[in-house]
């Protein structure tokens, strides 16, 4: 039996680096894994708890279609769908909501911050907080358990969803049987979360990314952003505690990196490791580029794409569905 990795994205923005580093790169490296069955997705419900303009919300949605592709995944190996064409997933999500604790949510990460940040700023504790929000995580249990899935690479933000997911699993099997996969979180732990240009996590909510398809003069100005010391040219700098070298390292090649690592070492200006920088991504990005605004140019074929995804992953879903539906007492 082939195990099953899954991931998705909210079309929140457009994709950045963070979310490449995060999630994309290293699932489109499990993905080669002869043992695995990859499944990624859009979530576009996710995101409809931030985005409430109709067409934005379409384009954002068909950039991380594109993105995906971009990035050379095969639609024909892996499954790459919207989450809004599998309607199951919707269904288990109320059902989900049954098993899921108010308490639980209460301490999710996300709906947690707002809170404490509306009790500093003495606003109402709720203020800004929509339902989607709050029971954000009972919907991304619905995402990984519908699809029975053993692996989930994501960035470290998103460790405590996945723990979520397992813990309503648990109280589902606990009462009906083994049920639902446990699912297993993946993260990069070399890059663990990108800083973005305000040395806050890299992030689209925070408007501080480095999207990954922007023109090559755009990236270079953004890149001159991040956020250095002032030490001057000439001192020995730390790489592993730099930024910029944490990315060099996902974009140059591995004589690159040592050469880079010892003119960290031996002393270098922090212009140069960007024009450095630089140049080995946008050579990478290139490709994908392209192929991203192809892409991007012609809708309809995302659309078919991401059609034929939904087709294949609702395979699983509508007969686990059934066997869910059962087993609690709703269909004979
Ligand atoms: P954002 O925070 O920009 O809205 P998402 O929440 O949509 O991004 O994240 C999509 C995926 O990218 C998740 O797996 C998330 O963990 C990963 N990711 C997002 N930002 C970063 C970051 N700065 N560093 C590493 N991974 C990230
Ligand atoms: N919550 C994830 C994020 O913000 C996106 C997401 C939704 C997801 N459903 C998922 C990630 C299921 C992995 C598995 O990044």
């Amino acid at each position: 039996m082939k195990k099953t990795i899954l991931t998705g994205i909210k079309p929140t923005g457009q994709i950045h680096l963070g979310n490449y580093i995060g999630a994309i790169k290293p699932a489109l490296e499990l993905a080669k894994v002869a043992e695995y069955r990859p499944s990624f997705f859009v979530a576009d419900y996710h995101g409809l708890t931030k985005i409430r303009d109709a067409d934005r919300f379409r384009q954002l949605t068909y950039g991380i279609a594109a993105a995906w592709l971009a990035f050379g995944l095969d639609p024909n190996k892996a499954t790459l769908y919207r989450q809004s064409d599998v309607p199951e997933i919707f269904e288990l999500n109320w059902i989900l909501a049954c098993f899921a604790s108010k308490g639980l949510l209460n301490r999710a990460h996300a709906y947690k911050g707002i809170v404490e940040s509306n009790q500093q700023s003495g606003k109402d504790l709720d203020d800004g907080v929509n339902m989607g929000l709050f029971t954000y995580p009972i919907l991304m249990a619905a995402d990984i358990l519908m699809f029975k899935t053993d692996l989930v690479p994501v960035g470290k933000d998103q460790i405590q969803h996945v723990e979520i997911a397992r813990d309503i699993a648990e109280a589902f099997n606990k009462n009906y049987g083994e049920t639902f996969v446990l699912p297993e979180y993946q993260v990069e732990e070399e890059t663990e979360l990108l800083p973005g240009l305000d040395g806050r996590k890299m992030s689209k909510s925070y408007q501080n990314t480095i999207p990954l398809f922007e023109e090559p003069k755009q990236l270079q100005k953004l890149i001159n952003k991040i956020k250095t010391d002032s030490l001057p040219p000439e001192k020995p700098k730390d790489p592993e505690s730099s930024t910029l070298f944490t990315l060099y390292k996902e974009f140059a090649s591995p004589v690159e990196i040592e050469a880079m690592r010892e003119q960290y070492l031996s002393g270098i200006g922090w212009g140069e490791v960007k024009k450095e920088l630089y140049r080995v991504m946008n050579t990478y990005l290139e490709e994908p580029r392209e192929k991203y605004k192809e892409l991007l140019a012609s809708p309809k074929t995302i659309d078919e794409i991401l059609l034929m995804g939904a087709d294949k992953a609702r395979t699983i879903s509508t007969p686990f569905l059934k066997e869910i539906k059962k087993k609690i007492g709703l269909l004979a």
